[in-house]
């Protein structure tokens, strides 16, 4: 590496942007600006932005990034321009920088393109891409070059990837893309709030909560795992006047509303397994290993495994296996036929 060459490996999720620089997270937050209402300003980008949300009137959110692609050009510069001013440093003399995106497999030059002209304008002066399912394998420690297959199912925000991946390449036949995540999850919490208990139908941030607190994959979770009733509170519409309401939501309940969700990656993940019957053998020993933050819900991985009888891993830092995949890509831009410049 140059003297003066900077390197950052960046996973631009729908949720959360992370970057990597010299083998380590330097940035990682979430991929929203919030823009004055009056002025059209920026005030904040990322962490700050969220919270400056919860406190001013006066600001708008944005998400510049949608189904992984970036859906807003102008708020994504904008976006990226401030992360990329956070993670270079201040010094006097300007480093060149280049950096590795990760991008799903399926992405056009259209959508590459887009993604590489926002980085320019950030100051990045050349950019690669690396599929989201090769930069998973490195992530996850394995090398996407030898001949083993290797399965992934990435479940993000706004996005689920699933992908054999062999010798580098993965084959159209052996992948799906598919828009859901954990923002349908989300959202089809909030519905059953407001439809069942008569809440104000946009509390979403309170449903990403219940999501994370007692969330379920299974609707019957072992003894040891069973989980409390969980308690919230919000304002209450059914009524002449607004109030504040109070319940109990168990978890079977919310893993009811999760199931259409789980029954679409689940579909997804046989049309891929039937694609491909010459791996079955290795796929059921190695197993398939889950990225995102997806698949942090409780119980995924037995769900899956016990639907198709074959061992699901969640990743260890699975919201990081991406850019850290990524980074390791980095070292071999020469090398690997599967980074596009
Ligand atoms: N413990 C948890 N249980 C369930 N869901 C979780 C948990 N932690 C995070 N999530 C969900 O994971 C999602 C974010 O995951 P991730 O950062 O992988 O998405 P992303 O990469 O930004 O999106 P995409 O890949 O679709 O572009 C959010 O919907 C969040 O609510
Ligand atoms: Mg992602």
């Amino acid at each position: 590496m140059a003297f003066f060459t900077q390197e950052l490996a960046i996973d631009l999720g729908t949720a959360n942007t992370v970057i990597f620089k010299d083998g380590e997270v330097v940035l990682d937050e979430p991929s929203i600006i919030s823009v004055n209402n009056e002025t059209g300003k920026v005030v904040d980008v990322g962490r700050e932005a969220l919270s400056e949300h919860y406190f001013g009137f006066m600001h708008r959110m944005i998400s510049p990034i949608r189904y992984g692609a970036i859906a807003d050009p102008e708020s994504a510069c904008r976006m990226l321009r401030r992360f990329v001013r956070k993670v270079r440093g201040r010094g006097i003399i300007r480093p060149h920088l280049r950096a590795c995106v990760a991008v799903p497999r399926c992405f056009d030059e259209k959508a590459k393109r887009t993604i590489h002209d926002a980085l320019g304008f950030a100051g990045i002066g050349e950019v690669h891409f690396i599929p989201r399912p090769v930069s998973e394998i490195l992530g996850l420690g394995f090398d996407p070059m030898s001949s083993h297959p290797h399965m992934t199912v990435d479940i993000g925000h706004e996005t689920t990837e699933i992908a054999i991946t062999c010798s580098g390449r993965t084959n159209e036949s052996h992948y799906a893309f598919i828009s859901t995540g954990g923002a349908e999850m989300t959202s089809n919490i909030s519905f059953h709030m407001a439809t069942c208990y008569g809440f104000h139908s946009n509390m979403m941030a309170t449903a990403d909560m219940i999501k994370r607190k007692i969330g379920s994959a299974l609707e019957d979770l072992p003894e040891d795992e069973d989980l409390e009733p969980f308690e919230v509170a919000g304002p209450y519409l059914n009524s002449d006047q607004p109030k504040i309401k109070k319940v109990e939501l168990t978890y079977h309940e919310i893993a009811t509303c999760l199931e259409p969700i789980l029954l679409k990656i689940e579909h997804a993940i046989e049309n891929v397994l039937n694609a491909a019957p010459e791996y079955h053998q290795s796929i059921e020993n190695d197993g398939v290993w889950m990225t995102g933050g997806g698949s942090l819900l409780r119980g995924i991985s037995e769900r899956f495994s016990r639907k198709f009888n074959i061992p699901f891993h969640v990743a260890d830092d699975p919201l990081k296996a991406v850019a850290r995949g990524t980074c390791l890509a980095l070292d071999g831009t020469d090398r690997y036929p599967f980074l596009m410049r």
